[in-house]
C-alpha cells in the first residue's frame, strides 16, 4: 500500500458523535471522528459515510469548498480512521436518506485530518454480515464495530445501570467476593488454579458466590448483591460459556414470596427502562409437577400453547400393543394435539420422528384428522369407544395432528417437550417478540442418581427442605420438595434460588442424605457449618444468568452475541488463543508437570 502521510489530532477536540449531530446543529461548524464506512466519489464530490459507536452521518468533500480536503479524501478507503471539521447544512432535495437517523443533513468539511489507515477488512462492518462465527471471534474487534452488534453492549451497559439502580434503591449493598477460592458445588466442574506458594495446592473458581452470600448474611449486610464472574466447566451450549455473568442477590429474614417480588420488580423496572416492554405482572406460577404435567419440562415456553395431554388411562387395553405394554409396565402415555398441523407431509413427520428419537423415543405415533376420517398408521387397533374418548381428551378437530410417545416418564417429558418447540417453530405459533415469564416452584429436593448409586441435590445442598416435609428426609427423600424458585422466560432458565439451609443440624442432615461423610463435609465445607453455629439469620435469594437475559431482551440465538469476548464451543478464545501452553519455568515455579 503507498505509504500515507498521517496527522496528529493536536488540539482538535470532537463536539459530537457522528449520529448525535442533529436539525439544532444546522449552520455550525462540528468536529467529528471515527471510521469511513463507504466512500464515493460523484463527479467531483466525495461523500463519505462517517461511523462511530453511536452510528452514521455523511460528510461531503466538496473542491469548492477545501480543495487540500478534497483531494487528500480521494486517498480514502473503507475503515481509516479520520477526523473532520465542518458545517452543517441540510442535504439537497431528493438526497434525504430516511432510513439513516441523520439522513437529512450532511457535514460540508473544510478541513480533513488522516490519523490512521487500514487494509481491507476480512469482512464488511455491517449489520449483516455473512461470514462464519469462527472469523468473527478471530477479529471479534472488528466485529464489534459493526452496528447490530455495538447496540448489544449498549443496551448491556444499561441494563446493569439499571440493576444497580433498582437494587440500591432498594437497600442492597454491592459487595465482592473472591475468585480465588474453594469449590462451590453448582453441579459443574471447577476450574482450577495452582497455587505457587503452596506446592500442590490449588484454587477454584467460583461456580458462583452462593457460600460468600450466606456468610455475608451471617455478617448482617442483610441485602447483597452483586454482578459477577461465575465459571464453569461444563459441556458448552448456545446459552452455557465456560464464564458468565450473574446478578447474585441474597436477603435476610425473608420467605421465598419477598424473594420473588423484588426479584420481579427488579425484572419488570430493567425491562421497561432499558427494553420498553410493558409486561404483564405478577408472571404466572406453576409448580415442578404442574410445568411437568403440562409441558414435559421445567423451563416451559409460554408464549404458544400445544400442550402435553395424559391419555395412559385411555389406550392402556388397546389393542396396539406398544402403548398397552407400555402402560402395563409402568410407563405413560401422553400426546401432543399440533392444531391445524395436518398439513405435515410424511417426510416431516419421518424427520421429527427421527429428532424425538435423539431424547430416547423409540417411535411417534400420530394421528391427521380429515374430516370425520382419522388418517393413521395405528388407528386401526383402536375401538370405537378408545376413539371417542382421544377425540374428546385431546381435542381433535378437522385439521389437526396429533403425536404420541409412549415409554417411561422421562423419555416421554423430554421428547415431548423438545418436540413442542420444534412443532411450534415449524407451524410458526411462537410470537417473536413477546415475552413471556414465569415462575417454577416447589422442586423436588433431591433426585437419584443412578451412575453414582446416591441421592444428589437438584439445587444446590444449601437450600432448605420444607418444613413439612423434614419428616421425610430419613426414608423417602423423593418425597421431599424444596423451597427452591426457578425464573424462566421464554423456554429458557433465566435464574433459579431458594431460601436457604440457616441451621447447622438440618445442613447436617442434607450432607448426610447425598452421603457426604463428616470428615468430607468438615473439610469441604466446615467454614460454613461453623459459621450456621454463631447467629445465622433466616436468609434466601436468587441469581439471575445476566448473559441469558439480555440475548433473551435483544433478541438473539446466542449468548456469544451479548458477550464482548466469549468463547468457542469448544472453550477457546480464537481471538488470543487461550488456552495456550506455558513455559516449563511457569509450570515449576507451580510444581506442576504435564503428562506426555
Ligand atoms: P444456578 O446454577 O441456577 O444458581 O445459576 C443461576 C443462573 O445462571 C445462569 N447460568 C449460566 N449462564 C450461562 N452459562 C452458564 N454456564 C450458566 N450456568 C448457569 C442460568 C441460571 O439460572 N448460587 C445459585 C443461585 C442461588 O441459589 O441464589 C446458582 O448459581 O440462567
Ligand atoms: P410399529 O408398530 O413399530 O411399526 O409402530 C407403529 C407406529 O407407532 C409408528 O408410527 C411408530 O413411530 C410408533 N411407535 C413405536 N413405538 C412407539 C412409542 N414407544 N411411542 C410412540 N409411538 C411409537
Amino acid at each position: 500500500m503507498e505509504q500515507v502521510k498521517l496527522d496528529t489530532l493536536g488540539e482538535w477536540k470532537r463536539t459530537h458523535y457522528c449520529a448525535a449531530v442533529s436539525e439544532k446543529d444546522m449552520g455550525k461548524e462540528v468536529v467529528l471522528m471515527g471510521w469511513v464506512q463507504r466512500r464515493r466519489d460523484h463527479g467531483g464530490v466525495i461523500f463519505v459515510d462517517l461511523r462511530d459507536r453511536s452510528g452514521l452521518v455523511q460528510v461531503v468533500f466538496d473542491p469548492s469548498i477545501s480543495q487540500e480536503s478534497h483531494a487528500k479524501a480521494d486517498h480514502l478507503r473503507s475503515e481509516w480512521v479520520i477526523a473532520v471539521k465542518g458545517k452543517v447544512r441540510p442535504r439537497p432535495e431528493g438526497m434525504e436518506n430516511p432510513k439513516l437517523k441523520t439522513g437529512y443533513l450532511e457535514v460540508a468539511v473544510t478541513e480533513l485530518k488522516v490519523l490512521n489507515t487500514s487494509p481491507p477488512l476480512p469482512f464488511q462492518i455491517e449489520d449483516y454480515v455473512d461470514v462464519g462465527e469462527a472469523t468473527r471471534l478471530t477479529y471479534r474487534y472488528l466485529d464489534l464495530r459493526r452496528p447490530a452488534m455495538a447496540r448489544h453492549f449498549i443496551k448491556r451497559h444499561e441494563a446493569a445501570q439499571a440493576v444497580r439502580q433498582y437494587l440500591s434503591k432498594e437497600g442492597f449493598l454491592e459487595i465482592e467476593t473472591p475468585f480465588l477460592t474453594k469449590s462451590t458445588p453448582e453441579g459443574a466442574r471447577d476450574f482450577l488454579v495452582p497455587s505457587r506458594l503452596h506446592a500442590g495446592k490449588f484454587y477454584a473458581l467460583p461456580q458462583s458466590p452462593q457460600l460468600f452470600k450466606q456468610l455475608l448474611m451471617i455478617s448482617g449486610f442483610d441485602r447483597y448483591f452483586q454482578i459477577v464472574k461465575c465459571f464453569r466447566d461444563e459441556d458448552l451450549r448456545a446459552d452455557r460459556q465456560p464464564e458468565f455473568t450473574q446478578i447474585d442477590m441474597e436477603m435476610s429474614f425473608v420467605s421465598e414470596e419477598d424473594v420473588m417480588q423484588i426479584s420481579e420488580g427488579l425484572v419488570l423496572y430493567l425491562c421497561q427502562e432499558v427494553f420498553g416492554y410493558e409486561l404483564p405482572s405478577p408472571f404466572p406460577r406453576l409448580t415442578y409437577a404442574e410445568a411437568m404435567t403440562r409441558y414435559g419440562t421445567d423451563r416451559p415456553d409460554l408464549r404458544f400453547g400445544l400442550e402435553l395431554k395424559e391419555i395412559t388411562d385411555i389406550v392402556k387395553d388397546s389393542e396396539f400393543k406398544v402403548f398397552s405394554t407400555v402402560a402395563k409396565k409402568g410407563g405413560i402415555i401422553k400426546a401432543i394435539n399440533a392444531k391445524k398441523g395436518a398439513g405435515l407431509s410424511r417426510k416431516e413427520i419421518d424427520d421429527l420422528t427421527k429428532f424425538v428419537a435423539e431424547f430416547g423415543a423409540k417411535g411417534l405415533a400420530w394421528i391427521k384428522v380429515r374430516g370425520t376420517d382419522w388418517q393413521s398408521p395405528i388407528v386401526k387397533f383402536f375401538s370405537e369407544g378408545e376413539k371417542a374418548a382421544l377425540a374428546e381428551r385431546l381435542e381433535m378437530e378437522d385439521g389437526d395432528i396429533v403425536f404420541f410417545v409412549a415409554d417411561e416418564p422421562e423419555v416421554v417429558h423430554e421428547s415431548l417437550a423438545n418436540l413442542r418447540v420444534a412443532l411450534g417453530k415449524r407451524l410458526n405459533l411462537i410470537p417473536e417478540d413477546k415475552l413471556c415469564f414465569c415462575w417454577i416452584t416447589d422442586f423436588p429436593m433431591f433426585e437419584y442418581d443412578t451412575a453414582e448409586g446416591r441421592w444428589e441435590t437438584v439445587h444446590h445442598p444449601f437450600t432448605m427442605p420444607k418444613e413439612e416435609d423434614l419428616i421425610h428426609l430419613p426414608d423417602a427423600p423423593e418425597k421431599v420438595r424444596s423451597r427452591s424458585y426457578d425464573i424462566v422466560l421464554n423456554g429458557v432458565e433465566i435464574g433459579g434460588g431458594s431460601i436457604r439451609i440457616h441451621r447447622r443440624d438440618i445442613q447436617e442432615l442434607i450432607f448426610k442424605v447425598i452421603r457426604l461423610s463428616e470428615e468430607e463435609a468438615k473439610e469441604k465445607f466446615g467454614f460454613l457449618l461453623e459459621a450456621l453455629t454463631y447467629g445465622a439469620p433466616p436468609h434466601g435469594g436468587i441469581a439471575f444468568g445476566f448473559d441469558r437475559l439480555l440475548m433473551l431482551l435483544c433478541g438473539c440465538e446466542s449468548i456469544r452475541e451479548v458477550i464482548a469476548f466469549p468463547k468457542t464451543q469448544k472453550g477457546t478464545c480464537l481471538l488470543t488463543n487461550a488456552p495456550s501452553e506455558v513455559k516449563k519455568k511457569q509450570l515449576e515455579e507451580l510444581s506442576l508437570k504435564v503428562k506426555a
